[in-house]
């Protein structure tokens, strides 16, 4: 009888500590994955923040990574895309093949200088690569197949 009593105590507490040992051990064998991910993480990261930072960003903005329809929306949309000061329409190809014939420098040109009722850069402050982007999406939506302009460096 009391030996009985004493195995139906012992068997499930040795059961009990067997499962808590292994899942301790499993949890012991996560959490050094994950800090060893982390660390790894960590390494990745110093690497790549000094490439974004010399490659493609300028005072922690994106500017010089702006397609061309990211340009056209932010500064050109306003006259292009109604046509208001006379502006010539997106993807209107009537008004922009004339303009199209006469090249993607002159056309890079207009928008850099300004022409007529645009301003310099439609007005606002952006670098060469990012006008010009914004000119050939204008363009090719109006029937040129110009390419866009590789990010200045
Ligand atoms: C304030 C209104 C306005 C904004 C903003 C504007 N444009 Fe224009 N754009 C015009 C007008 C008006 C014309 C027609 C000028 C003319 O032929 O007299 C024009 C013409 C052009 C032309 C044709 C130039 C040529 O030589 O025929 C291009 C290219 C152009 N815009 C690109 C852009 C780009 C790129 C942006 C954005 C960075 C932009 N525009 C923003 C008003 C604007």
């Amino acid at each position: 009888m009391l030996v009985t009593v004493f195995l139906s105590f012992l068997i499930p507490i040795g059961f009990i500590a067997a499962l808590v040992s292994i899942s301790v051990s499993s949890a012991k064998v996560e959490v050094s994955a994950d800090v060893a991910e982390k660390m790894l993480a960590k390494r990745i990261q110093k690497i790549g923040s000094v490439e974004i930072r010399g490659a493609a960003y300028e005072g922690g903005t994106a500017k010089q990574a702006r397609s061309g329809e990211d340009v056209y929306k932010a500064q050109c949309s306003t006259c292009h895309a109604t046509g208001a000061a006379g502006a010539p329409k997106l993807a209107d190809a009537g008004a922009w093949g004339p303009r199209i014939k006469s090249g993607l420098d002159a056309l890079v040109t207009s928008a850099m200088k300004g022409k007529g009722n645009m301003p310099a850069q439609g007005g606002g402050d952006l670098d060469d690569a990012e006008v010009a982007r914004g000119v050939v999406y204008l363009a090719n939506a109006g029937g040129a197949k110009f390419a866009e302009p590789k990010p200045s460096k």
